[in-house]
């Protein structure tokens, strides 16, 4: 393996945040910007320094200089085409999902043994500032026992329906939308904080008559639980034809202290003054308003996370803020020292089987056991 990591990226439209990522990553290089719109990934291309386009995602596979791909295509296609990228010698990373079926968690799971070869989720939010500053609370031992937290994905799509010729999108057509498309972020984010694997979950889901022009349902809401009397629980909303602003909430109840995010959260970044309540502090009456973060890449308990400082001057204020490079930043580094990324394939397989539980859920009005990884 060269000392750096070259990488085709596949989808040219999210996909661009893992370019630039990619290309400022003092490790990694873009040898590919592959996308069917052959314009997209020219112009992607052009703007990012890299050399090569391609059309199609197995011709990404042909070339002996691509170590790795990143998959930013249609969520239903993360799975086939990880598994094809695994046996043809790449490492891979996927967007969110990874996989939209159980079975091809199983699958993805095995490949990953069988060809020795990272693959990792790229599930931004864990790397949110305020996220990472919730995890040092938790790792500290702040909370006590956690008993309840809550996460919404709370983002009206209806622009993402319609192509720019009026054609339906893949996101209209997408049986799974809603709960596996916008679910990992709030799923996998409470999964991760807690250190909580949840096994079984009820869930429901409704379309407003009025609501989205697309197969899916609009809404669903989804209650998991850890086994037990004391074991947590965790409720999962996730809407897409809501008439707000995007908002990622959470929350975490804890024996011994309570962190709330603000529902009111500057757009992209989705920072805000979030609150948190500590028993431990004598006559507190109120949640205390934690400071904002300003300054990316610092949390308030002082753990900063870690990205090249080329790629964080790069991405400062792009998209969701520099934690949208982390993925990349962290697959990188899990290539060249050979080590589980950080949201590696068992960590993908559950947070997608607990969601896609959560819909069979939904079909059947049953309370359904969540596969373990
Ligand atoms: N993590 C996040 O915050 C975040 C944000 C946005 C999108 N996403 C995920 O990223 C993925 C892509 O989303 P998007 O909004 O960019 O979708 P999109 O439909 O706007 O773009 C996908 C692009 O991939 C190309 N493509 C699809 N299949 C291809 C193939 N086989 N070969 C070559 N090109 C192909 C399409 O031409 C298109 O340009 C989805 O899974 C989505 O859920 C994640």
């Amino acid at each position: 393996m060269p000392d750096k990591v070259r990488v085709a990226v596949v989808g040219a439209r999210r996909g661009a945040t893992h370019v630039a990522a990619l290309q400022a990553h003092p490790n990694a290089e873009v040898v590919a910007v592959c996308d069917r719109d052959t314009a997209l990934a020219a112009a992607t291309a052009a703007r990012n320094g890299v050399a090569r386009t391609l059309a199609e995602f197995e011709d990404a596979l042909n070339f002996a200089d691509v170590d790795a791909v990143v998959l930013a295509t249609a969520d239903y296609d993360h799975a086939k085409q990880a598994l094809a990228a695994l046996d043809a010698g790449k490492h891979v990373m996927t967007e969110i999902p990874m996989a939209t079926e159980i079975e091809d968690c199983h699958k993805l799971v095995t490949a990953v043994r069988r060809t020795g070869k990272h693959l990792e989720m790229a599930q931004q939010v864990r790397w949110a500032p305020y996220v990472l500053a919730a995890k040092a609370l938790v790792d500290d031992g702040e909370f006590g026992d956690l008993f309840y937290c809550e996460g919404e994905y709370f983002h009206n799509v209806e622009c993402y329906l319609l192509g720019p010729k009026g054609e339906r999108t893949w996101r209209a057509e997408n049986p799974y939308a809603g709960i596996l498309g916008g679910g990992p972020h709030p799923y996998d984010t409470l999964r991760w904080l807690t250190g909580v694997e949840f096994t079984e979950v009820h869930a429901y889901s409704n379309k407003p008559e009025h609501g989205l022009n697309r197969v899916a349902d609009d809404f669903f809401v989804a209650l998991f639980k850890a086994p037990g009397r004391s074991g947590c629980v965790a409720k999962v909303a996730v809407s897409s034809g809501l008439a707000r602003p995007y908002c990622l909430y959470l929350s975490l109840y804890g024996t011994d202290a309570t962190w709330e995010r603000n529902r009111q959260q500057e757009p992209g970044s989705q920072e805000s003054n979030d609150y948190l309540f500590l028993r431990k502090i004598p006559n507190l009456r109120q949640m205390m308003p934690v400071p904002t973060f300003r300054t990316r890449y610092h949390s308030f308990s002082g753990r900063d996370a870690e990205l090249p400082p080329e790629v964080a001057r790069a991405f400062g204020t792009q998209g969701h803020g520099a934690h949208d490079a982390m993925p990349a930043a962290d697959f990188v580094a899990a290539i060249l020292e050979d080590r589980p990324p950080i949201i590696d394939v068992k960590e993908g397989a559950r947070t997608c089987a607990g969601l896609r539980a959560a819909l069979e859920s939904c079909r059947t009005g049953q309370t359904i056991q969540i596969p373990q990884f």
